[in-house]
């Protein structure tokens, strides 16, 4: 046994003592060695900062993060060196992985799709069970793609992996009986279900600009239209064509806005920290991202700002917490009164009862889009 096999063996072990990691997938998962796919150089995040490390100087170190039950980043800023230190590719967490596969129900001898091949690891998983013939993996990066299709290859698993956009899918391999995104959508690409064949399965990462996200679970019907629930925390990095704009706060709230006044009782937390409500006002309200920053950087001092800011237009608001307090100040900005049209979507989740995210669904047509809570007939979104 090498170092890495008893990691390997001990990673396993774990996420099926937690029940992380589902039975029927637990041989394939034997069956791939995650280092074999895990570049040379990767990026722990460490408090939302990216810090290198390199196999060449510290190998022991790399060979744990391999198999740590972590996310690891495997590209920066699309690879443009530009340093603005967000992430372009990464391996998922191994717990995020083993979680959509096993909501795939993938079979022996099914056809998939992959969209995001990113390391090439999930690919391998995936021809692991279904047959590498059977797979193909769309990344938009042409050096992602080119890295992963080396690693797919030389760890014995020749997945035919695609440079393209996935929101477009991959008609030369469809009709398909599962696609998974490892790359989150806040519109899910009609492509995906055009290329799916009846009774067959979507599962992709879901979110809005003010929550990413959960993970969504679509079976496709014979009428060519397809629809299921939500379940499941996902957070993942967007695909390329829905991303929103970069941009520090301090660069959108400027000293010189005119903003307007008032004070709420309704604590941020309740509507940006419990998963279900801000899961459910990113369904209510069009574009809104919130940014929370801590007084001289200190989660533990207590007292922090709240922004509310509109990715694409020039509208924010702030909502201000001091340790101690309960009634808390708001200002506004811009056409857009963001924090009263956030409230409004906070008290409408509240009077509906507080559902779990797995109340809400979704239904994708030629015409687009519509999410519901607890059945088609009720459309919230
Ligand atoms: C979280 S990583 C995927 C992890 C991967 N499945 C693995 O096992 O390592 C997301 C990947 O999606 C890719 N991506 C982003 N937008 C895309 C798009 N429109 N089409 C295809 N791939 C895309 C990124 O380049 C990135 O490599």
């Amino acid at each position: 046994m090498t170092a890495a096999d008893d990691l390997h063996s001990a990673l396993l072990a774990d996420l099926a003592a937690a029940g992380r990691l589902s039975p029927q997938w637990r041989d394939d998962f034997t069956r791939v060695p995650r280092h074999r796919f895990i570049p040379e150089t990767v990026w722990l995040d460490e408090d939302g900062e990216p810090v290198p490390l390199r196999r060449a100087d510290s190998p022991d170190e790399w060979l744990r993060a391999c198999y740590a039950d972590r996310p690891l980043i495997t590209q920066l800023d699309d690879g443009d060196g530009s340093g603005h230190g967000y992430s372009s590719s990464s391996a998922s967490m191994p717990t995020t992985v083993a979680m959509m596969l096993a909501a795939l129900d993938l079979r022996p001898g099914m056809r998939v799709l992959e969209i995001g091949t990113g390391t090439g690891y999930n690919a391998a998983l995936l021809a692991a069970r279904a047959g590498a013939e059977r797979v193909t993996s769309l990344d938009v990066d042409p050096a992602v793609a080119e890295r992963a299709r080396a690693s797919l290859k030389a760890a014995g698993w020749p997945v035919n992996v695609v440079t393209a956009d996935g929101t477009a899918g991959y008609p030369p391999a469809a009709p398909y009986d599962r696609v998974l995104a490892t790359a989150a959508v806040q519109r899910v690409p009609y492509a995906w279900v055009a290329q799916t064949a009846p009774g067959g399965r979507i599962v992709t990462p879901w979110g809005t600009a003010f929550h990413n996200g959960a993970l969504l679970h679509l079976r496709v019907r014979a009428d060519g239209t397809a629809s299921g629930r939500f379940g499941g925390n996902s957070a993942f990095m967007w695909v390329r064509g829905q991303r929103l704009p970069h941009g520090a706060v301090e660069d959108r709230v400027r000293p010189e806005h005119d903003c307007t006044q008032t004070v709420t009782e309704l604590h941020p937390h309740y509507a940006l920290a419990d998963f279900d409500a801000s899961f459910a006002i990113g369904v209510r309200v069009p574009a809104m991202k919130p940014v929370v920053v801590f007084d001289n950087d200190d989660p533990g001092g207590g007292a922090y700002t709240a922004y509310l800011l509109d990715p694409f237009a020039e509208s924010w608001a702030s909502w201000r917490v001091e340790p101690g307090t309960c009634r808390f100040p708001v200002r506004q900005h811009g056409p857009r009164r963001l924090f009263d049209e956030l409230r409004a979507a906070y008290m409408w989740w509240a009077d509906a009862g507080r559902p779990a995210h797995t109340r809400f669904g979704l239904t994708v047509d030629r015409a687009g889009q519509a999410v519901w809570l607890d059945g088609p007939e009720r459309r919230v979104g």
